[in-house]
């Protein structure tokens, strides 16, 4: 089978690496990754957002099968433009993929069907009557863009924004500035807890959900500065985590599963992969976003664990017959590697060396992201450099494997290295518990 994996990043690298060993394997990529390079019979190097190059390139490698990896394409409509063209896909088609392009679409899918774990929230293209919104709502708000924004657009009231002035001047700036591709926005009760991702395979009826993970979206160790794509994740070898109980993980799944229902109802079949980005409250688990793939560093805690072929996983997605998979029982750490000034200023074009020999002696994996192979070198973009990932029997073990393989890498690079150590994991299940006993 003829498999073809669009996009360039570290997630995309473990989808190659979970796909390679089954399948013929075609990348069409924005920069050469040096992982998916090494994996792939034949790679293009071009925007994944030229959908009509993509698919000029599938048709002439005559692939039967391709796996979206980024939200951006999904949103210009690539699966449509496959699908039309004969190539089944791992990924939504655009109308289905607005459960992450559509903010407010994805707000009312749940209070039309009467999806658990939704939040108060409101959806203005007016800035005076979003004021209004803010003004009257006692407690502090997110401040959400309609549309994709990378990850950059949401603000959170007592975080990032001071106070409701701060809020209103932002409102503003998204409407006046169409930030995120549309002159609206949502504003949404700012939610108290836990943050935890679940990912899923979805064949248009059934969910099929992984283990758990927890992303770290702050730039600097203690949860500190910005906010980036994500430094490093962990997840344990139950499937759950160290604050989140086997209940609430299921009440999640079930969440994901009447979306899932209520998308079919209202545009057709969800196919791909669906991220539930989950705060585990007080009151239970509540839905913080979708994203229509994989995430980025959460796919590198699932894929290197699975035990079913991954290949067969995304036909059955396909076929519309998705099985249960099973992944090793085993917790995992990923950390990545980011150029200094990230994610700011991140160090461009500067050379980094990567020993995989020792890092995979040491019992870690590589997973390139944004960088670039020229020659016999790798070059940092402003972006991730690359995600170090490491299994183990506990979350401890896989953080000092992780932590070990850092020392293989050199450049003018950072990372956290609080991610996955038991500090870390103890403010998290003391933070559960003072809200659970508040
Ligand atoms: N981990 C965040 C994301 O994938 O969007």
């Amino acid at each position: 089978m003829k498999i073809l994996v669009v996009g360039t990043g570290a997630r995309e690298h473990a989808i190659c690496q979970a796909v390679h060993e089954d399948a013929e394997l075609y990348s069409y990529m924005s920069n050469q990754n040096p992982g998916i390079t090494k994996l792939a019979k034949e790679y293009y190097i071009g925007s994944e957002m030229e959908l009509e190059s993509v698919r000029d390139k599938a048709t002439a490698w005559g692939v039967d099968l391709a796996i979206i990896g980024p939200e951006s394409p999904l949103e210009e409509g690539i699966v449509d433009l496959l699908q039309e063209t004969g190539i089944d896909c791992v990924g939504p088609t655009q109308a289905a993929a607005r459960i992450e392009t559509d903010k407010a679409f994805m707000r009312k899918l749940f209070v039309d069907h009467r999806i658990g774990g939704s939040v108060a929230y409101g959806v203005f293209d007016n800035v005076e009557e979003a004021g209004n919104f803010i003004d009257d709502f006692e407690k502090d708000l997110v401040v959400k863009p309609i549309g994709l924004t990378g990850g950059k657009g949401v603000k959170i009231m007592g975080e990032h924004l001071e106070d409701g002035a701060d809020a209103k001047q932002y409102v503003r700036e998204i409407i006046d500035n169409k930030i995120g591709g549309h002159a609206s926005v949502v504003l949404e009760e700012r939610l108290v807890g836990e943050e935890y991702t679940i990912q899923a395979l979805v064949d248009g009826s059934h969910v099929m959900p992984m283990p758990a993970a927890q992303d770290h979206p702050h730039a600097y160790e203690g949860d500190q500065g910005p906010i980036t794509g994500g430094m490093g994740s962990y997840s344990d070898i139950d499937g759950l985590l160290p604050f989140l109980d086997e209940k609430s993980y299921h009440d999640s799944v079930k969440i994901m599963e009447d979306t899932v229902k209520a998308v079919k109802k209202e545009v057709g079949p969800y196919k791909g992969v669906l991220y539930g980005q989950f705060m585990l409250c007080r009151e239970g688990p509540r839905l913080v976003e979708y994203n229509a793939r994989f995430g980025d560093p959460e796919a590198m805690n699932v894929l290197p664990l699975l035990k079913t072929s991954f290949m067969e996983l995304c036909q059955q997605v396909v076929d519309g017959n998705l099985k249960k998979a099973t992944f090793e029982p085993k917790a995992t750490v990923c950390k990545y590697l980011v150029p200094n000034g990230y994610p700011d200023s991140g160090k461009a074009n500067s050379v980094i060396k990567v020993d995989e020999e020792k890092i995979n002696a040491a019992g870690a994996m590589v997973y390139y992201a944004a960088v670039n192979q020229e020659n016999e070198h790798i070059y940092t973009s402003s972006s991730r450099a690359l995600a170090l990932v490491a299994a183990g029997e506990t979350i401890a073990e896989a953080e000092e494997i992780c932590e070990q393989a850092t020392n293989y890498v050199d450049g003018d690079l950072y990372h956290r290295r609080d991610v996955g150590t038991e500090a870390l994991i103890q403010k998290r299940i003391k933070h559960m518990q003072e809200l659970l006993s508040s």
